[in-house]
């Protein structure tokens, strides 16, 4: 193996902050037959007190033990299948493309599911809201990568009928019988410079850490996470999509009267893009208050690029809305789709209301394509939990609090 190797096993899983809320956790211990991989995702508060997510605040989803990089001059990335230069790049030939920095926000699918759960069970690592953050992802464009080697910015199609850009990490999974993790983009996607998929070595200014993919890592703007396939092992050209369980298998929006018993994997596609969300991070779910104003804040993010028109706050069950300011950077304004916002990455949002007694507080996003969040779960529940972007909802209660 090219300088990154996964065990098969949990003993060198690198060390982590100790603040995060872990959902299963990575054992040491003389029972390798419990370990499982590490998930775990910051406390709520976390997520809205800066624009850019700390590294060691950033959740971690994986899918096996962390890879191990012996030596990381042997380090190089494949590139097979339907291309005429089939070659390798080490790290060396990656970083001396032009480097780019995107931010861009990363949501596993997964997000939120711990509430849809609530209405029918459902499979799937439970998260609450903070299956998502946002960086400054440093590296190549993935359309400098494959221009250099022969094809073309802007193709659909390679001269071999390549049309499919496959990621093969070498982390060992369980799902895919001890192989690697792999996910696959459509090839226009991978050579359109606008789409801004990265080959990034660096996270927040500095270089990956293990857990976000060390060495390299592909990241996917705009599109579920499962797609920024970590620990980079090799690049394929296919005439079809990845044919890996988190493309055929998982990672799809099954409608509800899907079940385990009449569910046909194939007959949906592997979910890109993911759709307009937005989440109250200031609040925990039933959270004391006292009366008088409350600061509400959260997040709102859309995929594809689409840029945030605007959140509603209500207190009132829907009946009535107030609009909540939206910011990126802070001390400018966000405008949805200008160019000085950045259009891969979520906004932070934040109102200001009065309360007088009990309620429910609601959030939810338009984009700038005029998607709105459903407002109940059940009309998405869905039996593997994923994209739960209903109406987001907290419950406060009058009593004593620091708020
Ligand atoms: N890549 C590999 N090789 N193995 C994995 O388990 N998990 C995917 C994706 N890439 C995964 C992977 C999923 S489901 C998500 S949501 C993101 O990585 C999480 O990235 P992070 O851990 O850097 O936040």
């Amino acid at each position: 193996m090219p300088g990154v190797r996964g065990p098969s096993e949990y003993s060198q899983e690198p060390s982590r902050d100790p603040s995060l809320k872990v959902n299963a956790k990575a054992s040491t211990s003389f029972f390798f037959a419990f370990a499982e991989p590490f998930n775990a995702e910051p406390p709520r508060s976390a997520l809205v007190s800066s624009y850019v997510t700390p590294v060691h605040l950033f959740y971690k989803r994986n899918h096996g033990p962390i890879p191990i990089v012996d030596h990381i001059e042997n380090y190089s990335v494949s590139f097979t299948g339907l291309i005429d230069n089939q070659t390798k790049l080490s790290l060396k030939d990656i970083r001396s493309l032009p480097k780019y920095n995107v931010t861009a926000t990363l949501q596993c699918a997964g997000n939120r599911r711990t509430a849809m759960s609530k209405v029918r069970n459902v499979r799937g690592v439970g998260w609450d809201v903070s299956a998502i953050g946002n960086a400054v992802w440093g590296g190549a464009k993935l359309a400098d990568v494959l221009e250099l080697l022969g094809i073309p910015k802007l193709t659909s199609s390679t001269v071999l009928g390549g049309r499919h850009v496959e990621f093969v990490s070498v982390d060992r999974c369980k799902e895919e019988n001890g192989g690697p993790y792999k996910a696959s983009i459509p090839l226009s996607q991978a050579t359109n410079p606008d789409a801004d998929v990265l080959l990034a070595y660096e996270m927040n200014g500095e270089i990956l850490n293990r857990d976000h993919g060390f060495p390299l890592r592909v990241v996917v703007p705009g599109v579920i996470g499962a797609r920024s396939v970590k620990w980079l092992d090799s690049i394929n050209l296919l005439a079809e999509e990845c044919q890996g369980f988190f493309m055929q298998k998982d990672y799809k929006m099954f409608p509800p009267s899907v079940n385990w018993d009449n569910i046909n994997w194939s007959s949906r596609r592997p979910q890109m893009d993911f759709p307009v969300q937005s989440a109250i991070c200031s609040l925990e779910d039933v959270q004391m208050v006292k009366p008088g104003k409350v600061s509400i804040k959260g997040y709102a993010v859309s995929g594809g690029g689409r840029g945030i028109e605007r959140v509603d706050i209500s207190m009132d069950g829907g009946k009535s809305w107030v609009e909540a300011s939206r910011t990126q950077k802070p001390g400018r304004d966000y405008i949805s789709e200008h160019s000085s916002s950045d259009k891969w990455a979520w906004v932070l949002f934040e109102a200001t209301v009065d309360v007088s007694q009990s309620t429910e507080v609601i959030a939810k996003a338009v984009d700038s394509a005029a998607n709105v969040q459903p407002e109940n779960v059940e009309s998405v529940w869905n039996l593997r939990g994923v994209l739960n972007t209903s109406w987001h909802r907290v419950l406060l209660r009058l009593g004593n609090s620091n708020l």
